[in-house]
């Protein structure tokens, strides 16, 4: 046996489900506290709510991230010198990765494609490579797989789809490579688990119609208000609740407390998806 699978084995072992474990959320401003400034909120600030005090919430989401600059200010890193075997960490990014690196003058932009492109840019005079959107989460994935942390890959909120009168849904790209993360490191059998927050928050968005969603959507199309920001926190915990991650097991809600006309039912997914 080797020596890394014997301290997995051991950090399993640790892993008895009454000890407190953290939640690691790593995001932007639809996750982060204080949302997008100016009174909006991120909807990571009301994911403790749906969990009992064996859980605790690190909300280390920050305004105006990508999966780029994460990676570069050592956010994930931070993280990465805390986590213990048997906490898990959620990463959802995407609002702010879309662009071309060489023309964008916030130098946050992931590098377009799918796999390892690169795009070198000069950033503070010095060459920076950028990588892919999915080359930053499954770099970040891995080394926290590898400290005995399980992980969810989530997918981006969705924008206000009442934005153009009636109900238009369309998901953006980082839905499909946030998925295919999960899916290329292994999905559930590795411990990386994808929950599409997405579509369930474009579900309970649908259901609460267009008055609600222009006043919650306050300051433009992304940034939620409080109230959306809890709403999207439990469209997570229904998106969790209906796949199989075993942190699951540790919500105070019961399934049919969840579903119903606000926040709607599980979505049906193809039996491949790494949920
Ligand atoms: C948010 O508030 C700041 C500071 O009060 C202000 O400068 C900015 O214009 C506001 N932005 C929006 C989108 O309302
Ligand atoms: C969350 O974790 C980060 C990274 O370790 C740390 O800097 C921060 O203080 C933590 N926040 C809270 C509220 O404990
Ligand atoms: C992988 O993650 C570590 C920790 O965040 C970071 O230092 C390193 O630059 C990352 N590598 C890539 C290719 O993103
Ligand atoms: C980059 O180099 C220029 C010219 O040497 C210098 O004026 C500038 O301060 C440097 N910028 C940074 C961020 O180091
Ligand atoms: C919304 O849908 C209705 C019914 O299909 C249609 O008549 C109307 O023009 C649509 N409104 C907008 C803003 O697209
Ligand atoms: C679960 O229950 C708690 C406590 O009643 C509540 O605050 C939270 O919003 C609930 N979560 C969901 C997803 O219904
Ligand atoms: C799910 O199944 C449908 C119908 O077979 C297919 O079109 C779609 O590409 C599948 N999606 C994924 C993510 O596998």
């Amino acid at each position: 046996m080797k020596l890394t699978t014997l301290f997995l084995l051991l950090g399993s072992a640790l892993a008895d489900p009454c000890r407190t474990r953290t939640v690691w959320l790593c995001g932007d401003s639809t996750m982060a506290p204080g949302g997008g400034h100016n009174g909006t909120e991120g909807w990571g600030q009301y994911l403790h709510y749906s969990f009992g005090s064996s859980i605790r919430v690190n909300n280390s989401a920050y305004a105006g991230r990508s999966a780029r600059t994460f990676t570069r200010e050592g956010r994930f890193q931070a993280i990465m010198d805390k986590i213990t075997p048997g906490d898990w960490v959620v990463i959802e990014f995407g609002h702010n990765d879309g662009g071309t690196p060489a023309t964008d003058t916030k130098y946050r932009v992931d590098c377009p494609g799918m796999g390892s492109e690169t795009c070198p840019v000069t950033y503070n005079n010095q060459t920076e490579i950028v990588q892919t959107y999915v080359t930053y989460l499954r770099n970040a994935s891995s080394i926290f797989l590898s400290k005995g942390a399980k992980v969810i890959i989530s997918s981006p909120t969705p924008n206000n789809p009442y934005e153009f009168g009636n109900y238009s849904w369309t998901p953006t790209i980082y839905q499909y490579y946030s998925w295919y993360v999960a899916q290329s490191l292994g999905g559930p059998e590795a411990g990386i688990y994808y929950v599409n927050h997405g579509d369930y928050a474009a579900q309970a968005v649908k259901l609460l119609g267009p008055q609600v969603a222009a006043a919650n959507y306050p300051m433009d199309h992304t940034h939620l208000s409080p109230h959306f920001a809890d709403l999207f926190a439990q469209a997570f915990v229904l998106g969790l609740k209906c796949g199989t991650a075993p942190l699951q097991g540790r919500l105070v809600n019961a399934t049919s407390r969840i579903e119903g006309p606000v926040l709607g039912t599980c979505l049906s997914v193809n039996a491949t998806l790494p949920i």
